[in-house]
């Protein structure tokens, strides 16, 4: 009977090998294993057996039986490996495919027109010694309006500008001016300084050709001794200058902004139209693009600075709006429309 067991196995281990699946290997193993199987049978027989025998067939049989177990495992385990190779020889993803996107008749997009621009004002403020300092698009109460001399009743709070969260605490920044009270809460922060934060800022407001939910902003700081409009109205012209490549004629009005006193909007003479007027100008020739001013004295106690020894300038430049001007687009809804046959237009840098 021992022999038996013993061909048995040889004669498993040689039908094993003929297997071609994995259905082969699940069909084979009862003819073995089941109840009605080989090695049953062997054990069926061990009624006539002495108990000499049985004491050696016992253990013996448990033996095959594990052997044909672990074997049956073994290939169907190599069968799998084996099919997940072929699934991905067949679904190979070649990741050095990017040169062929040309042949694939795909094209590549650049930068976004306000990507560059932004690049484009962030190099010539650092040309002119400005850091480049971030915030957070989600903001409090405190850093987009109570910091900045905003108080509770100005218009500005008004839920149809802001996107307030539930708690009436946070918001979605409204302005980048939120920068100016990071910037002075920033640790190690003395004056004098001067630096600048791009960003995306969040309106509450209903979409024209001039006006989107959300745009972007780059905001200006310049804090020291002795600071005057001469020196904000250098640095403004200097870097509209170098943006357009020529001479931009500008204009000051007064304006109010509870940050800034005095506060004024420069405009620039509208490129698109050239004066005469057009959709981006709301036909008066002149774009409204630099609201600025020198920062209020209350915007500076908050940021823990000395009113009696310093002052400065500030400004928030709208960044969607100088694309525009620069690009001569005459719909500020082009630029989050993501056709691609507007964004390929753009050179990168
Ligand atoms: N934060 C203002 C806005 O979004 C723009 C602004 C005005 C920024 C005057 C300034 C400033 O820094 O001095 O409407």
């Amino acid at each position: 009977m021992m022999q038996k067991l013993d061909d048995l196995f040889t004669q498993f281990q040689s039908e094993l090998k003929d297997c071609k699946n994995k259905q082969e290997i699940l069909n084979l193993k009862p003819k073995y294993l089941g109840k009605k199987g080989e090695i049953s049978n062997i054990l069926k027989s061990l009624k006539d057996a002495t108990a000499e025998q049985r004491k050696e067939i016992g253990p013996k049989s448990n033996e095959v039986k594990q052997n044909i177990e672990q074997l049956c495992a073994k290939s169907l385990q190599n069968f799998e490996i084996e099919e997940i190779n072929q699934k991905l020889a067949k679904n190979k993803i070649d990741i050095t495919m990017t040169n062929s996107v040309k042949e694939m008749g795909l094209r590549s997009t650049g930068y976004h027109p306000v990507t560059l621009i932004q690049r484009e004002v962030e190099d010539i403020f650092l040309s002119m010694g400005f850091e480049i300092l971030d915030g957070p698009h989600i903001e409090d109460d405190y850093h987009n309006f109570e910091a900045l001399n905003i108080p509770s009743d100005h218009p500005a709070r008004d839920m149809q500008d802001t996107f307030w969260f539930k708690d009436s605490v946070h918001l979605l920044r409204t302005h980048t001016s939120t920068i100016q009270v990071r910037g002075m809460e920033m640790e190690g922060r003395k004056p004098p300084f001067k630096f600048v934060g791009p960003g995306k800022v969040f309106r509450c407001e209903r979409t024209d050709a001039s006006h989107e939910m959300v745009f972007h902003q780059i905001e200006g700081m310049m804090v020291g001794e002795d600071v005057s409009v001469s020196h904000l109205i250098y640095f403004m012209k200097t870097l509209l200058s170098q943006i357009f490549k020529k001479d931009v004629e500008v204009r000051l009005r007064p304006g109010f902004f509870p940050f800034v006193e005095p506060g004024f909007e420069l405009d620039i003479k509208c490129l698109i139209c050239g004066g005469k007027g057009c959709s981006v100008c709301k036909h008066t020739g002149w774009v409204e693009l630099l609201p600025c001013g020198m920062v209020h004295p209350n915007v500076l106690k908050y940021g823990n600075i000395d009113t009696d020894k310093y002052n400065g300038f500030a400004f928030g430049l709208g960044l969607d709006r100088l694309v525009m001007m620069k690009y001569g687009i005459d719909d500020i809804r082009h630029l989050h429309g993501a056709d691609l046959r507007f964004m390929t237009q753009f050179h990168s840098f």
